[in-house]
């Protein structure tokens, strides 16, 4: 469903990814892990058409992408639930569901798999917890129905019961027919989620696999616990 090849980002004089190429089969869930500054927002904000690429192709659908405006991409299926959740907090959780989908009627299937948001449809953004704000991010990502999500870091900052509510949902999405690529720092519970990983270092792809193979690698599973990484 999507392929990325030889994807190079920069800032200025610092080269974020360097020739990256992944893949997301339909329906799969991939995880792209790695540490902080590994390049994993990069990535996907240069797939939804945030960050302009130095090089590269990426192709969703059969279709190059690579070079058309974010909103044109977000039209052709892929949505972007950006990292630090971005919910306004003046407005309330079915505000901030409208503006993502104004010409909606009603947010009742989205209310159907986030019973709280439902619950608190009417609370302002900035009374949400933490596992609810990023209910609201995942849900307002979801309003236009996307064929793909890209997730950034759904699990950054929240307490251990919220992570696993989140990572909970991932394959309920998956069987409602949405295609997942998955950006988390914490590399154990993305790759207990995934189906594949792509583990990410200075901007290059240092390792890839079955997801279950990469958490047997107990190298890679003690280099990352030893960074912080909690399991
Ligand atoms: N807007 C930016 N301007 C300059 N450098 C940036 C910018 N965004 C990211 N970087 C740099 O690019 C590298 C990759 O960052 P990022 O993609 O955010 O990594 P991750 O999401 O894995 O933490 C880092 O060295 C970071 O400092
Ligand atoms: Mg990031």
């Amino acid at each position: 469903m999507l392929e990325v090849r030889g994807l190079s980002v920069s800032y200025g004089p610092v080269q974020a990814l360097s020739g990256i190429s992944l893949e997301v089969g339909e329906g799969e869930i991939v995880a792209l892990v790695g540490a902080n500054g590994a390049g994993k927002s990069s990535l996907i904000h240069a797939v939804a058409g945030l960050v302009p690429a130095a090089a590269g192709k990426v192709v969703f659908r059969g279709e190059q992408v690579l070079g058309l405006p974010g909103h044109r991409i977000f039209r052709r299926g892929i949505a972007l639930c950006p990292e630090g959740r971005m919910v306004l907090g003046g407005l309330t959780v079915e505000e901030n569901l409208k503006l993502a989908a104004p010409k909606r009627r009603s947010f009742d299937d989205l209310y159907g798999l986030f019973p709280r948001l439902g619950e608190r449809a009417s609370s302002r953004g900035a009374a949400l917890s933490g596992g609810e704000a990023q209910m609201l991010a995942i849900a307002r990502a979801l309003a236009q129905e996307p064929r793909l999500l890209l997730l950034d870091e759904p699990s950054l900052g929240l307490a251990p019961n919220a992570v696993q509510a989140i990572f909970a949902l991932l394959p309920q999405l998956r069987d409602r027919g949405l295609t997942i690529l998955l950006v988390e720092q914490n590399l154990v519970q993305a790759l207990r989620a995934a189906d594949r990983a792509y583990l990410l270092e200075s901007g290059r792809i240092a390792r890839q696999g079955p997801a279950e193979a990469l958490l047997r690698d107990e190298r890679i599973v003690e280099q990352y616990l030893g960074l912080g990484q909690e399991g």
